[in-house]
């Protein structure tokens, strides 16, 4: 395993203020000890309900968020302190893709100027040069070369990804971070996006945090998973790990609630949700601590993790 980014202990928590005085009477805990490792060329998928922390940690990753406690490694060194991400390349190795493309992408600019700010940023290239490079960076998102005239506006929420991507990988970044990047569209234009966003990935070698509420999504492109609930990682582990052999009934509940076409077996799938609301309601004590927060993570196998009270070692 060839590790590109460590994240290590990484809390985030903001002050809440209240009252006259405005003091800071407490903190919301939006990422509360998170632990991963996001490896060369592979994606690692978070996943967990609204407000869970998951583009809280991906803030942080970009150096948007400040992080309270915890270090973020990059080729040795800690990120989480803007100065060490200024002296090294980390803030054009590490670039993002919003969900909503529209708003991310300056509606003034032309595509031309859209897609070389970032290359502009970080090299000197003739006018001549860089031209022919965001011809290439469209051609790589299946764009024609007319859009480099035109605006935003002019394009569909699907085209405007693409472009949306094509600015994240002008400066031959390591690290994407894809927050909702699909969310927003169309279910046909969902499978183009995440094709090309594949396809990008073997091309350049890159790597993905990819964050989504979509578990067929999920499925679909990530290697690594992570759960989260509460600023906390529940359960985890490989997609084979997740999706076949879920331990924690967070986990459990969020794939048994992923619709399903499959008519033949509706009344087992049935079945199987009333199974698992039914251990979720009776099994709290299990799962929960007196405080409501998820355990610790205990190891199951290398790969697979589950915050439970105890653990069954499987055949180790
Ligand atoms: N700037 C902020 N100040 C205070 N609280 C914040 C701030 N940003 C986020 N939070 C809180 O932190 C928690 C985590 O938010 P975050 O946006 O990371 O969740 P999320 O998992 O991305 O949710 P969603 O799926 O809805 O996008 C939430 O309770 C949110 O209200
Ligand atoms: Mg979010």
């Amino acid at each position: 395993m060839m590790e590109l980014i460590q994240i290590k202990d990484l809390k985030v928590h903001y002050p809440i203020r209240s009252g006259f005085l405005n003091r800071v009477t407490d903190h919301v805990l939006a990422v509360d000890g998170v632990d991963f490792t996001i490896e060369k060329g592979k994606t690692y998928g978070l996943v967990g309900e609204s407000g869970s922390g998951k583009s809280t940690i991906g803030k942080t990753i970009l150096g948007l968020e400040k992080a309270t406690s915890g270090q973020i490694i990059y080729n040795g060194n800690d990120v989480t302190k803007r100065g060490v991400r200024k002296q090294t390349k980390y803030n054009r190795d590490v670039q993002m893709i919003f969900q909503d493309a529209m708003s991310s992408l300056n509606p003034k600019k032309r595509v031309i100027d859209i897609i070389a700010e970032p290359i502009r940023n970080f090299e000197r290239l003739s006018d001549q040069e860089e031209k022919k490079k965001v011809k290439s960076l469209l051609d790589i998102v299946g764009m024609p070369e007319d859009a480099l005239y035109k605006y935003p506006h002019e394009f569909s929420g699907g085209q405007r990804q693409r472009l949306g991507v094509a600015r994240a990988v002008a400066s031959s970044p390591k690290l994407i971070v894809a927050d909702e990047p699909v969310s927003a569209l169309d279910l046909s234009v969902q499978a183009q996006v995440l094709n090309f966003m594949k396809r990008i990935q073997e091309e350049f070698g890159l790597s993905y945090l990819f964050i989504s509420h979509d578990l067929g999504v999920v499925k679909y492109m990530c290697d690594n998973i992570a759960i989260m609930t509460k600023g906390r990682f529940v359960e985890i582990g490989t997609r084979e790990e997740i999706y076949t052999n879920p331990q924690h009934i967070y986990t459990k509940r969020l794939l048994s609630a992923i619709p399903r076409i499959d008519v033949p077996n509706r009344e087992k799938h049935m079945q199987q949700r009333r199974e698992v609301e039914k251990e979720y309601s009776s099994l709290q004590k299990e799962y929960y601590d007196e405080n409501g927060r998820v355990y610790d993570l205990k190891t199951i196998s290398p790969t697979h993790q589950v915050a439970l009270k105890h653990v069954e070692s499987e055949g180790v």
